[in-house]
């Protein structure tokens, strides 16, 4: 088994405080970590459940995939973000089982992670992103 933990779930959002601060009055969720992430165009706010993560997303750009997912379908789940031991090895076997790829590579994603993107069409209409942990920075 390649997956080992549901590492977050995406969720866009046009106003990130504002979801936030949802969060916050709801379920007393705090955030553990922000970030900006200039090359996908977005920010980032993740919020602790157990070992895993809300990640709530918005976009810093107006030409960012997340800026035209909320232009096109709204606010709403995202992406889910899976644990694997080895990026590169759960995107070769996607690739092996003839599935399309959106990162034909690992690359650095935030909190210091290496991530690939798996293209929904692959995956029954999910956006996938295979998420290895670096180890104690990337919690
Ligand atoms: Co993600």
């Amino acid at each position: 088994m390649l997956l080992t933990e549901i590492d977050h779930i995406a969720i866009a959002v046009n106003d990130l405080e504002a979801a936030i601060a949802w969060y916050a009055e709801v379920f007393g969720a705090e955030v553990e970590h922000r970030e900006t992430v200039e090359s996908d165009g977005v920010e980032e706010a993740l919020l602790r459940v157990a070992d895993s993560y809300v990640q709530l997303l918005t976009p810093t750009r107006e030409n960012s995939p997340v800026a035209s997912y909320l232009a096109k379908r709204g606010e709403g789940l995202h992406h889910v973000g899976y644990r694997v031991a080895n990026c590169a090895e759960a995107l070769e076997a996607v690739k092996a089982a003839g599935g399309r790829v959106i990162d034909e590579a690992p690359r650095p994603g935030s909190r210091g992670t290496t991530v690939a993107f798996v293209h929904p069409k692959a995956s029954f209409g999910t956006l996938i992103e295979l998420v290895q942990d670096n180890g104690p920075t990337s919690h």
